[in-house]
């Protein structure tokens, strides 16, 4: 990662970090946001509430980074209730703060996640704010791998596009998800605005969850070259510096 690309996502992070507080029990997204900006940032930088807050991790990238900084960590069935999610995601609409997330994979994880938080915050650089989410994007798609070509070929059939099954590098063959199953990235259809292609989706049996966060993100903290940018949902922005 460059410097510059390092300080925006630093100075998105130092923002979320002033939600966290002792006795909160916090959800963590994956990527490379969260486990090379925001954890180390959060370790330097609270060291004060460190002991005293609980973390979920959404994959075992994140686990494992937190279990090797000396954070405690607590699984999906030990609890109720989340006090905030703090995540990243490859695209944020700048007016609706609906998020593309997927690009690491975890998003079934991380819909969880935000479904049972009082808050998703997210944190980003500049580069991944757009003011609308364009035809072509690719929307991931979490299917157990016993349906994957059945679906792959209902969902070419049905949006007229080709759709591709993840492959991924250290490995031969499929992506497979922490969760145990494959990823269909699905090119958005110019025919389609993200809440049909939400709909669709999730009128098929087999499909677990799809990328598209939508109602979901209740602030955005984005790294710009003039400052961090903070976005509420709902309202404008709040800050711009
Ligand atoms: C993982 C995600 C990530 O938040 C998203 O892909 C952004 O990753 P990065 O911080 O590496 O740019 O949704 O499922």
């Amino acid at each position: 990662m460059n410097s510059l690309l390092a300080s925006l996502r630093k100075s998105a992070s130092r923002k979320a970090l002033t939600h966290i507080k002792p006795g909160m029990i916090v959800g963590l997204g994956s990527g490379s946001t969260i486990a090379d900006s925001f954890l180390p940032l959060f370790v330097e930088e609270a060291s004060d509430v460190m002991h005293n807050v609980f973390f979920i991790p959404s994959s075992r990238q994140i686990e494992f980074k937190a279990l090797e900084m000396g954070l405690k960590i607590l699984s999906f069935n030990q609890i109720d209730h989340v006090n905030v999610t703090i995540d990243s995601a490859d695209f944020i609409e700048r007016k609706t703060l609906i998020a593309i997330k997927g690009g690491g994979g975890a998003f079934l994880m991380e819909k969880v996640l935000s479904s049972v938080s009082d808050e998703l915050i997210l944190i980003a650089d500049e580069n991944k704010l757009v003011e609308k989410i364009q035809p072509g994007v690719l929307i991931p798609v979490e299917v157990p791998s016993d349906f994957v070509i059945l679906i792959k070929k209902r969902l070419e059939k049905a949006l007229g596009v080709n759709v591709r099954i993840r492959t991924g590098s250290g490995k031969v063959g499929p992506v497979i998800t922490d969760l145990g199953n494959a990823i269909i990235d699905v090119p958005l259809p110019e025919d389609y605005s993200l809440e049909q292609l939400d709909g669709l989706l999730k009128s098929i049996p087999g499909v677990l969850e799809n990328g598209i966060f939508k109602d979901l993100v209740s602030r955005a903290y984005v790294g710009t070259g003039g400052g961090v940018l903070e976005l509420e949902r709902g309202r404008t922005a709040l800050y711009e510096y």
